[in-house]
């Protein structure tokens, strides 16, 4: 994905040496520059693709004195974008026309011959104030997705996290894609917030799209938007994930899931930083940085046809693993604090700390539903506990399914608690993919997703 989006200015005017002369002064600022000698041509260009602003003669050669050309021509652009900035340029030297032009939109206006240097700050001007503008349409657009608060704790001293502390810091201010791979509730969220946290991106939005949980026409119009009539509910126009993630980051979650055909489009986007909102052909840039997570194998899914290969070299630039928590059992007292720590503060219990009996039982368990099973233990445990209790006992934790050879037989389990052992098993054997779980099961994912709710292994 391109470092920085060029900013790109469309020049109306129908004399070449007026376009060379722009031209010339324009590309040495580092603009990109697009020629336009008709106003039929303008507006073509403009239905094609996205301009930062717009420069346009008032006078074409058909109509010479009027300006009518020059006027209706900025009025049609600024239908098709209102928030263009357009700056008008004339050689007549009337205010009347100034001011008309003003009335109708223009930012700015320009006499020719003109000064090199105002008419530079003029144009500087105009685009850092529509930069600003969308920046805050789209703060306001992204508001509800943003990561309310602080950036989560990321607790843990295993190797592996210390690690992947490490690798976090090291890569975090690169603009590296990174693939955060791992079993529900590791931690990949966390991961995700802070790379995000400690990149040069921080001050702009953190954008989370759940790749999997959505209709294919759906997820499309959730990542790129869409215009006004792309589909029957298109009543107005839709701002989709990657136009609000633009200078910030896009977090894909549920990678694995993502429908083939959006997966051929979402590459696409990454390897020209070009995208079009579903419904319309109009090119837009945009500057994100991508991570995305799985907890599925995506080798298997290459082999198995449901992932494109070269979308996963565009991903793993970087690839973090987070290791199931019970392969560093050395982090659960820690978390087991952490979470307690809070619950304890949500719910106003007294409680500062665990027995030993529950402390080995949290030791024992199997933990399929990872980091987050744990917390939801914790919370049920606090909610549970007497009222003046100073500490969680095993009994509060109900840990019923413990790993190896300790579990209870199925013969002295409730039908619903056997259930319970008996799906986190499965659910454990298949590294924590539902998809996978569900189907040895024999029931659909969004039932298996339901009783992984009751048990607070997901969320
Ligand atoms: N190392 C950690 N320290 C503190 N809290 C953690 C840690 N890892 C995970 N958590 C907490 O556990 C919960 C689950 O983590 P998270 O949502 O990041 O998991 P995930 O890997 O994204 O899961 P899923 O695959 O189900 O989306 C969150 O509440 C998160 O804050
Ligand atoms: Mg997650």
């Amino acid at each position: 994905m391109p470092d920085t989006t060029p900013i790109r200015i469309l020049i109306a005017d129908d004399q070449q040496d007026i376009i060379d002369a722009l031209r010339l002064l324009l590309l040495d600022e580092g603009y990109e520059v697009t020629p336009a000698r008709s106003p039929g041509e303008a507006l073509e260009r403009l239905e094609a693709s996205d301009f930062d602003l717009a420069l346009l003669d008032l006078n074409y050669t058909r109509d010479t004195t009027s300006g009518q050309e020059g006027f209706d021509l900025m009025e049609r652009l600024r239908a098709l974008d209102p928030t263009l900035p357009v700056l008008v340029m004339t050689a007549w030297s009337s205010v009347a026309g100034a001011v008309e032009a003003m009335r109708r939109g223009a930012r700015d206006y320009i006499e020719k011959p003109w000064d090199d240097e105002r008419l530079l700050v003029a144009v500087r001007t105009q685009i850092e104030l529509r930069r600003a503008v969308r920046r805050s349409q789209r703060l306001q657009e992204a508001n509800s997705r943003l990561q309310r608060g602080a950036t989560p704790a990321f607790i843990g001293t295993a190797a592996a996290i210390v690690e992947t502390r490490q690798t976090i810091e090291r890569i975090a201010p690169s603009d590296a894609s990174v693939l955060i791979t791992g079993e529900h509730g590791t931690g990949k969220e966390v991961v995700a917030a802070w790379v995000h946290a400690l990149s040069d991106r921080r001050g702009r939005p953190l954008i989370t799209m759940n790749a999997g949980g959505l209709a294919e026409g759906i997820a499309e119009s959730e990542l790129f938007g869409h215009v006004k009539g792309a589909f029957t509910d298109a009543r107005v126009d839709r701002i989709g994930c990657f136009e609000m993630a633009d200078e910030g980051t896009l977090f894909l979650d549920e990678i694995a899931n993502m429908p083939m055909r959006l997966q051929a489009k979402l590459l696409r986007v990454l390897q020209t930083g070009e995208m079009a909102r579903v419904g319309s052909s109009r090119v837009r840039y945009v500057n994100v940085r991508v991570i995305s997570a799985t907890n599925a194998d995506l080798p298997t899914e290459i082999a198995a046809g449901r992932f494109r290969e070269d979308l996963l070299y565009r991903l793993n630039t970087v690839v973090i693993h987070l290791p199931p928590l019970r392969e560093r059992r050395s982090d659960i007292e820690a978390l087991a604090r952490h979470f307690l720590g809070i619950y304890a503060a949500r719910y106003r219990k007294p409680i500062t700390t665990f027995d030993a009996d529950a402390m080995a039982a949290m030791q024992a368990h199997g933990w399929p539903g990872n980091v987050r099973e744990l917390a939801h233990a914790v919370e049920r445990a606090v909610l549970m506990a007497e009222t003046a209790a100073v500490s969680i006992a095993a009994r509060h934790l109900s840990l019923r399914a413990k790993a190896g050879g300790e579990a209870a037989a199925p013969e002295d389990l409730s039908l619903e608690d056997a259930e319970r052992v008996f799906i986190e098993k499965v659910l454990a054997r298949h590294g924590g993919d539902v998809r996978l779980a569900a189907e040895q099961l024999g029931m659909s994912r969004s039932a298996l997703y339901r009783r992984l709710q009751q048990y607070g292994v997901r969320e």
